[in-house]
């Protein structure tokens, strides 16, 4: 059920937009109270006739009947009404605007005191025509369309939530962004191109003979200057509400034209070539990826290669970006607490924007990722709402394991979907013990996603993993929060342990027995919102540790990275090779150990690989095989049939691409063989996987000529930045798309 039900929603601005909201609501609730203000007398009397509200008035009779008000009028507008309305809202009102300009209307309500900026949640949705006026309104003007709240510090998380319930009976897809941010991104995204399309019809007209150049404009004149039919008064307004942001903007765009007008009167083909099809490509990806407004982004371009240049030396100091595995788990539980959760050095990957992306899906508000910092409005343990379709997981075993067991317990059903690679993934590991809690889960035959979740009370069992799998566990401790009695997990080797770490941060109470490796839990207590610094990832960090390991001269700094003993396999294999890695202002951020590290090259031997480090460098082994591949003598690894199950068969992969550098290898079931060597160069497939492709980067380094890597789209699932800072550090690589 909706939270505005039962609730009286007074609209001030019965225009397009107003009026918009006004018919989307009587639709999803024919009893809902709606109410309106507007000076266009005509368009409340044809509502009130078309049953689309209840009553009309002033807002001095009508803000005292609302618990919701919506105010639907142009930016400056709005600034001036705030001061007017404020002294007539009820105590527990709560206002919101659709302005798509934030800034200054957020600071005509802090003029008018605390109170009313702890009532107002400012949104702005996405979604409108070149139409106005009542007339112009259509009931779903707003469904599948962006809608994007920028909360205000002083809004409750209730109050937030009511609004982006209010949007999501709309059917709209509600975000987050802080003001700022909003009004930058609307700026150069709406209020340029609107500015333009004026801007152009203006000079059409002015010219001699407008009449008739018009008379011989077609099809793309039209599609160009259709925004310079929309709302006079409103655009006027919205530029000088945002006139900051947008002169920031427009400054850019004159400098652009005034460089294509020198290439055009010099005659710069190659130069106009250039920018056009750069500009072609960018908006082509803008299609596919993002103005798919009923779907979420599934596309990729999976033609993009590696291309690396031998040799090199890595030197300097890089801060990778953060943990995946801390980052899915900040939104995951941060969603489910009560109260507000600010998370910093949030990776801003694939895999985890999906997971905040099925988070907003049912119902949680979460601000940004901005510059890794996110804020998420925890909507409480029983607070998420139904998705309205299936949840995409992208590339992320993580993701659909643990939000399995998040789902399998909630009161509504649910789908998870992943892209090729996640299909095939095996998903027993989780439904086996899932079912026993007592879930309803069917994969497909032979085990894979999809997941159709039916979602049902669950008991706590006892289980015993048959592979060290903090995927397995964590999913089973997610599940265990809403079972019935407890859950106990225990493992038969050491692997991550965030959740039981975070858990305790977001002050749910656990057991843990290391001398056992069990962790149990007692359902049915809340969780408690908390502030979490993402450290960054080891995982991310292990390719430059291993760049700098091989390659002779190099003397690299890696700040800030996560080292919990259950991550650090990485560190203790690289020293068993000989590795010279330097741990220093070791500290805890936030329950998780972080240290800066320093690698000096120093010629690397072969090892047998003891079986305990296996789940501490679970990630880590793709690059760690590079490492053998350029170490003197063999390195042999048993007992990691795991790899086999991967986001590749990382064993296969692996073994493949070496042998394509001129490296000896076994390959056994559960394990390779890796005889240390000179290694060539030539084509690699990544396999669409993100690690194969940043190892075999990694391996150019030593390489006596260049090497190119296929399908590696897959890095920016979690490492968007990589070819920046492997270029900072000293690799030669760049990205090539076709
Ligand atoms: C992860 C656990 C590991 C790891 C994955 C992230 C996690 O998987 O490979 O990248 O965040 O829990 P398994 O639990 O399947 O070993």
């Amino acid at each position: 059920m909706s939270n505005s039900a039962g609730k009286s929603i007074l609209i001030i601005g019965l225009g397009m937009i107003g009026g918009s909201i006004a018919r989307g609501l009587r639709k999803v609730g024919p009893d809902q109270m709606i109410l309106a203000c507007d000076q266009d007398q005509e368009a409340l009397g044809q509502a009130i006739r078309d049953k689309i509200i209840n009553d009309s008035g002033s807002f001095e009779i009508m803000c005292p009947l609302a618990d919701i008000i919506i105010i639907a009028l142009p930016p400056l507008s709005i600034a001036r009404l705030l001061p007017k309305i404020a002294p007539y809202i009820k105590d527990d009102a709560i206002v919101t605007d659709v302005a798509s300009v934030k800034s200054h209307i957020i600071s005509a309500a802090a003029e008018i005191g605390e109170d009313f900026l702890s009532k107002f949640v400012p949104a702005h949705p996405i979604a409108g025509s070149e139409q106005s006026g009542y007339r112009a309104s259509i009931d779903n003007l707003f469904e599948s369309r962006n809608v994007i709240i920028t909360p205000l510090a002083t809004n409750s998380p209730e109050a937030v939530a009511v609004i982006n319930d209010l949007w999501r009976s709309l059917g709209a897809n509600v975000l987050g962004m802080s003001s700022a941010r909003h009004d930058e991104v609307l700026a150069a995204t709406s209020h340029l191109p609107h500015l333009l399309a004026y801007a152009i019809v203006d000079v059409l007209a002015k010219q001699e003979q407008s009449e008739d150049i018009f008379r011989y404009a077609a099809g793309g004149f039209a599609d160009f200057s259709r925004l310079a039919s929309s709302d006079a008064k409103m655009w006027s307004d919205i530029f000088i509400a945002n006139a900051d942001a947008t002169e920031r903007v427009l400054d850019d765009y004159i400098k652009n034209l005034l460089t294509l007008k020198k290439a055009i009167s010099e005659h710069d083909h190659v130069y106009l070539e250039n920018i056009f099809s750069q500009a072609k490509h960018a908006r082509d990806n803008f299609i596919n990826t993002h103005y798919k407004p009923s779907s979420q982004v599934e596309m990729r371009n999976t033609q993009s290669s590696f291309h690396i240049e031998p040799g090199g030396i890595i030197e300097g100091k890089i801060r990778v970006a953060g943990d995946k595995s801390i980052s899915h788990r900040s939104i995951i539980l941060g969603a489910i607490a009560n109260g507000v959760t600010r998370v910093k050095g949030f990776l801003e990957g694939e895999d985890a924007l999906n997971t905040v992306a099925a988070f907003r899906e049912m119902g949680v508000t979460i601000i940004g990722p901005e510059s890794g910092e996110m804020t998420i409005y925890g909507v409480g343990k029983q607070g998420l709402k139904a998705p309205r379709k299936p949840l995409y997981m992208g590339n992320s075993g993580t993701a659909m394991r643990l939000l399995a067991g998040l789902l399998a317990a909630q009161p509504f059903d649910s789908v998870l979907t992943g892209d090729e690679s996640l299909s095939s993934r095996p998903m027993n590991r989780i439904a086996g013990p899932l079912r026993e809690m007592g879930a309803q889960i069917d994969t497909d035959s032979d085990g894979t996603p999809p997941l159709r979740i039916t979602g049902r009370p669950l008991r706590g069992i006892k289980y015993d993993m048959p592979m060290a799998s903090a995927q397995v566990k964590s999913c089973l401790l997610l599940a265990g929060l809403y079972a019935e009695g407890v859950t106990t997990v225990s493992e038969p080797a050491p692997c991550r342990d965030h959740t039981e770490r975070m858990l305790a941060g977001f002050a749910y109470s656990l057991e843990r027995d290391p001398a056992r490796g069990t962790c149990s839990l007692v359902g049915g207590q809340a969780l408690q919102a908390t502030d979490i610094d993402v450290p960054a990832d080891i995982s991310s960090a292990a390719f430059f540790l291993v760049a700098a390991a091989i390659c002779p001269g190099s003397n690299l700094l890696l700040e800030h990275v996560g080292v919990n003993p259950t991550r650090t396999g990485v560190i203790n294999l690289l020293r068993a090779m000989g590795a010279d890695i330097v741990l220093s202002n070791e500290r805890l951020v936030g329950g998780e150990p972080v240290a800066d590290l320093t690698i000096q090259y120093r010629p690397l031997k072969g090892i047998e690989i003891p079986a305990d480090q296996i789940p501490l460098a679970i990630d880590e082994f793709p690059v760690l095989f590079i490492a053998a591949a350029c170490a003197e003598g063999e390195t042999v690894l048993h007992g990691a049939e795991e790899l086999r199950v991967k986001e590749s068969d990382r064993i296969d992969a692996m073994a493949k691409g070496l042998e394509q550098l001129g490296i000896a290898t076994e390959v056994f079931a559960d394990g390779i063989r890796i005889v240390g060597g000179k290694l060539g160069g030539g084509t690699i497939d990544s396999h669409g996987d993100h690690r194969i492709a940043m190892a075999f980067a990694v391996s150019a380094l030593r390489a006596e000529s260049a090497v190119t890597i296929t399908n590696v789209a897959n890095v920016a699932t979690s490492f968007p930045d990589f070819v920046e800072l492997a270029s900072r550090a000293g690799i030669k690589i760049s990205m090539v798309s076709e």
